[in-house]
C-alpha cells in the first residue's frame, strides 16, 4: 500500500503545471471526489492495523503536496496574466480612443493666437451681464431695439441682469479696470433670443478686440485686420462697408476677398465673391468717456466677429445645430494627428 503512495507522490512532483487547463486536469486526477488521492483514502479501511499509521501519515502529506501544488499552480497563473510576466508581451495593447478638438474652440484658438503674436491680451468678463455693461456703457440709447424683450435674455428676478447678447461688454470691463495702453481679446459665449434654424442659434460664441492708445487711427484698424485676413483666411484683400454700431464711430462691417473660382466660392460668398467675417469701428468718445477714459487723449478701435460662422464657413458645415447636438460622428471629424 505504502508503495501506491509513493508512486503518485512521484507522480504528482513530475506534473508540471503550466496552463489553467492543466491544473484543472490536475485536480481532477488527483484530488477531486474521484480522484487517485480520494480513492487512496477510501482503501485507508483495508489497510493493516499496525500499517494504519505509516500509511495515513504519508497519504496526508501526499494529498497536502497536491493541494499545495494546484493551489500555487493557480495563484501564479493569475499574477502571470495580471502583470503580463509569463503572458504574450506581442499582443497589442488596449489602444487609447483619442478626443477631438471642438471645432469651435479650435477656431476660437487660431484668432486668438493670431492677435496674441502682435501683442494683445485676453480678457473675459461674466455671461450674466449688467444692463450697464451690455448696453448703456456701449452708448445704446434707453430706447434702442437690442435692449428689447426680444433679443435679451433677462434675468427674471432681476431684470438689471441679462446673458449678455455680446463680448463688447467685456470692452467696457478692460477698460474700467486698466489705463491705457490696452490691447485685448475677449473670446467667450454670448446669448440672444432668437429662433434656432440652420443659420442662427440662441447661443453661439464671438471674439471682440479693442486697442485704445494715443493717437490710434482708422488706419492702423485697416492694417490689423489685414494681417488678420492675411494670417487667417491666407487672403490679403479686405473691404470695409460703412455701418452702424452704438459703440463705434465711425463703424464699418468688414468684408474678405474670397475669389469665385469655383461653385464653393460662389456658395461661401453668396455670388460676390466677398466674405462678410466681422463688425469694427473707431470706439465712441461716449463709450470711453463711461468707462473711465479720457476721449482728449485717448482714442481707440474695436472689432467683434462670431466663431460660428467662421468655423461653418472653414469646415463647410451646413447647420449651426451641429456644433451643440454632440454627435460623435459629427464631432470625430475633427479628430488630428495620430
Ligand atoms: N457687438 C457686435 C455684435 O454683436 C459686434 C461688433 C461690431 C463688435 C463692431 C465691435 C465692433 O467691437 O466695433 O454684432
Amino acid at each position: 500500500m505504502l508503495d501506491r503512495v509513493e508512486n503518485l507522490k512521484s507522480q504528482v512532483e513530475a506534473t508540471a503545471l503550466t496552463t489553467k487547463e492543466e491544473a484543472e486536469t490536475f485536480r481532477l486526477q488527483y484530488l477531486s471526489k474521484k480522484g487517485a488521492i480520494t480513492e487512496l483514502f477510501k482503501a485507508f479501511r483495508d489497510v493493516p492495523a499496525q500499517e494504519k499509521k505509516a500509511f495515513g501519515a504519508a497519504l496526508n502529506t501526499l494529498k497536502t503536496l497536491a493541494e499545495d501544488k494546484h493551489k500555487e499552480a493557480l495563484e501564479s497563473l493569475d499574477n502571470s496574466q495580471a502583470v503580463g510576466v509569463n503572458g504574450d508581451l506581442t499582443r497589442p495593447g488596449t489602444p487609447y480612443e483619442l478626443g477631438a478638438i471642438h471645432p469651435i474652440n479650435a477656431i476660437r484658438d487660431e484668432i486668438v493666437d493670431i492677435f496674441k503674436r502682435i501683442g494683445f491680451n485676453i480678457s473675459t468678463g461674466p455671461e450674466i451681464e449688467d444692463d450697464w455693461h451690455n448696453f448703456s456703457a456701449l452708448n445704446f440709447p434707453e430706447e434702442h431695439p437690442a435692449r428689447d424683450m426680444q433679443d435679451t435674455f433677462f434675468v427674471q428676478r432681476n431684470p438689471d441682469w441679462a446673458l449678455r447678447t455680446h463680448t463688447s461688454s467685456v470692452q467696457v470691463r478692460a477698460m474700467e479696470s486698466a489705463q491705457p495702453p490696452i490691447r485685448t481679446i475677449s473670446p467667450g459665449r454670448v446669448f440672444r433670443n432668437e429662433a434656432i434654424s440652420a443659420r442662427s442659434h440662441c447661443i453661439f460664441h464671438q471674439i471682440e478686440g479693442l486697442y485704445i492708445d494715443k493717437g490710434v487711427s482708422f488706419a492702423d484698424l485697416k492694417q490689423v485686420l489685414m494681417y488678420f485676413a492675411q494670417e487667417f483666411f491666407g487672403k490679403a484683400k479686405i473691404r470695409m462697408r460703412p455701418s452702424y454700431f452704438p459703440f463705434t464711430e465711425p463703424s464699418a462691417e468688414v468684408d474678405v476677398y474670397w475669389g469665385l473660382e469655383n461653385e464653393i466660392d460662389y456658395k461661401i460668398t453668396k455670388g460676390t465673391g466677398w466674405l462678410e467675417v466681422m463688425g469694427c469701428g473707431m470706439v465712441d468718445p461716449n463709450v470711453l468717456k463711461a468707462s473711465g477714459i479720457d476721449p482728449e487723449v485717448y482714442t481707440g478701435y474695436a472689432f467683434g466677429m462670431g466663431i460660428e460662422r467662421i468655423a461653418m464657413n472653414r469646415y463647410q458645415i451646413p447647420d449651426i445645430r451641429l456644433f451643440t447636438e454632440n454627435d460623435k460622428r459629427f464631432l470625430e471629424q475633427f479628430k488630428t494627428g495620430l
